[in-house]
């Protein structure tokens, strides 16, 4: 097992990678247990998979479990999977001391992590993340929360968990398409800071996704570094933080305009092809030369992975509606865009400098590209 320390002044905490952590969740959890009893909330379908084993791993130190399963899907994180889990954890008695446990993939653990933050005014949760994204991203850095009509993400709190438990035996149990999406996040890391990373991923991501355990650890141990020193550096995202949105803001605009439809976009592989354009405009203001942006796609190619506006099936609308659609997400301030740049692989930077026009040629380019294939 492999432990990252979260340095937070007066909220620090681990976060454990390695297999079968689920087995090993009591003795792990229980010394932050006041009562040796956890409530659990998970979705139907990791609950299916693990809960069974993160029971067992519970008792085996005599802790006792309630369980709550929501429907998977990103409709969970909504007001009234919120209420519903805060009213079931009032029903199961938690109380202030107590600890909630988030078992499950970024929905849950944004949800539950908000359902602790509000729960009789601040609960602790412990984070057991089931999908490569949730356990590089999302269970990491404290940021909770749902979605509402006005968009993703737009009410939460900033709340750290007690805990992370990143068991990758898990990710086992996830298909190809789910993996790579959550690759998206890991290279986001490498692009971002850390070059070597970059190299190590062209040589070892291949293996990583064949299943290779040793190189997952490592991926995993790699990225939830990076992001807990950027963490303790800018919790609440008034500047650094801001690099790990590297490729959101058009990720961003790519799963609003396809509806937030996972058959055709998930999150992660908008990540990708958000950060494959990232380093082209990056290139086309002059920041860094053409061999970076050709060297991210190669391997995001080499990965299997979506690179383009081309691979996302189906129709998009034109270059001027994206870049409205981006103008809507909430990393805006005073009406401009922020986009995250680079000057090379591993030196990015976060700009409200991007001349819009720049921005629209580059999507019409990629959409001319998309209607010739
Ligand atoms: N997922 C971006 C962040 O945690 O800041």
């Amino acid at each position: 097992m492999e432990t990252v320390h979260v340095a937070l002044p007066g909220r620090d905490y681990d976060v454990h990678i390695g297999t079968g952590l689920l087995a090993q969740a009591g003795a792990l959890i229980a010394p932050l247990l006041q009562r040796p009893r956890v409530a659990v909330i998970s979705d139907e379908t990791v609950a299916a998979l693990h809960l069974d084993t993160l029971q067992a791993g519970l008792h085996a130190a005599g802790i006792e479990m309630v369980a709550l399963r929501l429907p998977a899907g990103e409709g969970t994180k909504s007001w009234p999977y919120l209420t519903q889990a805060v009213e079931w954890l009032l029903d199961q008695r938690v109380e202030r001391r107590d600890v909630v446990v988030a078992l499950g993939g970024g929905v849950i653990g944004d949800l539950v992590g908000f359902a602790a933050a509000i729960l009789r005014r601040g609960v602790r949760f412990v984070q057991i993340p089931t999908s490569l994204l949730a356990q590089v991203d999302s269970s990491v850095g404290g940021k909770t929360g749902i979605n509402t009509r006005h968009g993703k993400n737009l009410v939460g709190a900033f709340h750290q968990p007690a805990l992370v438990l990143a068991d990758t035996g898990v990710l086992s149990s996830l298909g190809l398409r789910d993996y790579l999406a959550g690759y998206g996040e890991v290279v986001k890391y490498g692009l971002l800071g850390d070059a070597g990373f970059f190299d190590w991923l062209e040589t070892h991501g291949p293996k990583a996704a064949a299943g290779d355990m040793v190189a997952r650890i490592f991926a995993v141990r790699r990225s939830v570094e990076m992001k807990a020193r950027i963490v303790e550096a800018d919790e609440t995202e008034q500047g650094e933080r801001a690099l790990l949105n590297l490729g959101h803001t058009f990720c961003h605009a790519f799963e609003a305009a396809t509806a937030y439809d996972g058959a055709r976009l998930l999150h992660g592989e908008g990540v990708a092809i958000g950060c494959a354009l990232a380093f082209e405009l990056s290139a086309r203001l002059g920041l860094c030369s053409q061999e970076e942006p050709s060297r991210v796609r190669a391997h995001l190619r080499a990965m299997g992975m979506k690179v383009d506006l081309a691979d996302i099936p189906g129709d998009l609308p034109d270059a001027a509606a994206l870049l409205a659609l981006m103008g809507q997400d909430k990393k805006v301030i005073d009406g401009k865009l922020r986009f995250i740049l680079a000057r090379g692989i591993g030196q990015a930077f976060v700009t409200s400098d991007v001349p819009p026009q720049a921005v629209v040629q580059l999507l019409d380019e990629a959409l001319q590209d998309k209607a010739r294939r």
